[in-house]
């Protein structure tokens, strides 16, 4: 029997609300092709920073739900119709998340720090005029600014403090986002990362990109080039995390 998602007829809908597009099935596909992988890693809180009409987080919770009953959802948006609406469609399909209206996590950051295992974005990622970032209404759903980065840049940073040790984000990017960029920014802040889908319609070339934490993605940026041994610079990115260690390095002691 092939998993459940969202059914569109249940999908509620507001003309200030985004309705689930190309990109937003691109990543609900995404989610489904990882589905094996997203089971055994046994995620217990999920997060949707920007949730509109609730198609991706509604598609989630059922695809994991029933293997996973602890997990808990949460679904954040900017825009208060997107909130409503996604209640709407939850509601509709028998399952639930915590919804909650901010700037992407804004409120949030101590209450999930290092705590979500899973994060799902569809972000406003289309290059527009900059005054048309975060403006009221359906436009903020897809207005992105300059070459379409200017949510996606905030997020990120966002992404690092939330995510578990274990944590994975499955974000959706357009090639003029620059997604090879956006890797080595991530590459550079310890994460590794795959394209779980790229699909291209007539009018976006899209990427799916799932990025998780790697220790050695870590090392490979912190570390400079040296000529020293993968346990080498295991203690020393130990070492430079926890600095009471280093008497440890040395054979020295406080006693
Ligand atoms: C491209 S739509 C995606 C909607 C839905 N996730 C989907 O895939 O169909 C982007 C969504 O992000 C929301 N959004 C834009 N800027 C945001 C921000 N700073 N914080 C939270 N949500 C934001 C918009 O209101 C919109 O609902």
């Amino acid at each position: 029997m092939s998993p459940r998602i969202a059914q569109i007829r249940l999908v509620s809908s507001h003309p200030e609300v985004y309705e689930p597009c190309d990109d937003s099935f691109a990543l609900v596909d995404a989610l489904l092709a990882d589905r094996n992988n997203l089971l055994e890693h046994n995620p217990r809180l999920c997060v949707e920073v920007g949730c509109g009409s609730g198609y991706v987080i509604t598609s989630l919770a059922l695809m994991l739900g029933p293997h996973i009953p602890g997990a808990y959802y949460i679904a954040t948006d900017l825009n208060p119709h997107a909130v409503r609406v996604t209640s709407e469609t939850l509601e509709a399909h028998g399952v639930h998340a915590e919804l909650i209206q901010t700037n992407i996590a804004s409120g949030l950051e101590k209450r999930l720090e290092r705590m979500v295992d899973v994060m799902v974005v569809n972000p406003p990622y289309v290059p527009t005029p900059e005054d048309e970032v975060g403006c009221e209404g359906i436009t903020s759903a897809w207005a992105g600014g300059e070459n379409g980065r200017r949510v996606i840049d905030r997020i990120l940073p966002i992404a690092d403090c939330l995510l578990s040790d274990r944590g994975w984000l499955y974000m959706v990017t357009l090639a003029a986002n620059d997604p090879s960029q956006i890797c080595r920014q991530m590459k550079k802040k310890g994460y590794a990362y795959r394209i779980v889908i790229q699909r291209s319609t007539e009018e976006e070339n899209l990427h799916i990109i799932k990025f998780w934490r790697d220790p050695d993605c870590e090392l490979d940026v912190k570390t400079p080039v040296t000529n020293k041994t993968f346990p080498e610079r295991v203690v020393e990115s130990l070492v430079s995390q926890f600095p009471q260690l280093s008497s440890w390095r040395t054979g020295g002691s406080n006693s």
